[in-house]
């Protein structure tokens, strides 16, 4: 194969992972259109409602959500229909169209329980806090910790995608190089960051099974954890970075430019 084919593979390539992975950045840093849609993962709360109900009968739940989308997060004004969390902040929305975002943050750690109750009012958060035990949804030191590193991780891969774009660009073998070594190293960042979102995401869906009530007759709690589509955005930039390796390996020891 001519050496140009094999670099404008390898250029396509990791410019495809660059791509991928900056949708999966921008996913919840504000509620326009694009970053509304993407998202690592989502937790539907549609259902909780009834199931606090089943739990706390014969009293009531009422006040439990808010239907104003614009209100402040994480200060017990109600909770929403659907939380969705991204690599820097979450949003919530009170239906399809109206919602909200928290203050962004790099590195925002992944704590879906914390935040969710802080909607709640005083009330119902103790009651939650209380009845939704032993489960890896909970357990916002581990899911904090765990996404806080993956992010950093997804990072690098992010700077060594366009640092392997940008290497191979300059038509040297030298610079064939450095993009097989970006190209690489990028890659296995991306791997292990995909991997622990995988991993954690899976474990805080243990809640999705959460039932309340009498062993005869149990009620479902009705939260629902469901893996966003920003985390397979990671996974499609890993396989383009790591197959861009190849192209960029034959340039490197083929290119006499
Ligand atoms: C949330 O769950 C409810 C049922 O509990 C379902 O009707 C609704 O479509 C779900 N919403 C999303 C966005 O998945
Ligand atoms: C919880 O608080 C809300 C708002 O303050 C109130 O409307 C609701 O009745 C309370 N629920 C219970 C079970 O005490
Ligand atoms: C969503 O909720 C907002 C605020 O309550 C309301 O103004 C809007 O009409 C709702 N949109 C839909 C599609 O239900
Ligand atoms: C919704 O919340 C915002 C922010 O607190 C407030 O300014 C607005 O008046 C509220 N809207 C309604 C309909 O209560
Ligand atoms: C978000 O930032 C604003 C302004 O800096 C601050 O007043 C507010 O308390 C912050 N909200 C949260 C949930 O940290």
């Amino acid at each position: 194969m001519r050496g140009e084919v094999c670099i404008g593979i390898g250029s396509v390539l990791s410019f495809a992972s660059l791509l991928l992975l900056i949708f999966m950045h921008v996913g919840q840093i504000n509620t326009s259109t694009v970053p509304r849609n993407v998202q690592m993962v989502q937790v539907n709360m549609t259902g909780f409602g009834q199931g606090l109900a089943a739990a706390i009968n014969p009293d009531p739940v009422t006040g439990l959500y808010t239907n104003n989308g614009s209100a402040p997060l994480e200060q017990g004004l109600g909770l929403r229909m659907i939380y969705k969390f991204g690599l820097y902040s979450h949003c919530a929305y009170v239906n399809d169209s109206a919602g909200i975002c928290s203050n962004s943050s790099t590195a925002n750690r992944f704590e879906p329980f914390t935040v969710i109750t802080a909607d709640m009012s005083a009330n119902f958060s103790g009651i939650t806090d209380a009845l939704v035990t032993g489960t890896t949804f909970t357990d916002s030191q581990y899911l904090g910790n765990f996404s806080n590193g993956a992010y950093y991780l997804l990072l690098i891969g992010t700077i060594c995608a366009a640092l392997a774009l940008i290497t191979g660009i300059m038509k040297h073998t030298f610079g064939f190089l450095v993009s097989v070594l970006f190209a690489m190293f990028g890659s296995l960042m991306l791997l292990i960051g995909a991997t622990i979102w995988t991993v954690i995401i899976k474990k805080a869906q243990s809640v999705n099974d959460f039932s309340l009530g009498p062993q005869a007759s149990p009620v479902s709690l009705g939260i629902e954890v469901t893996i966003g589509n920003a985390l397979l955005l990671a996974w499609g930039a890993f396989a383009c970075l790591i197959i861009s390796v190849i192209p960029y390996m034959i340039s490197c020891c083929t290119y006499r430019g």
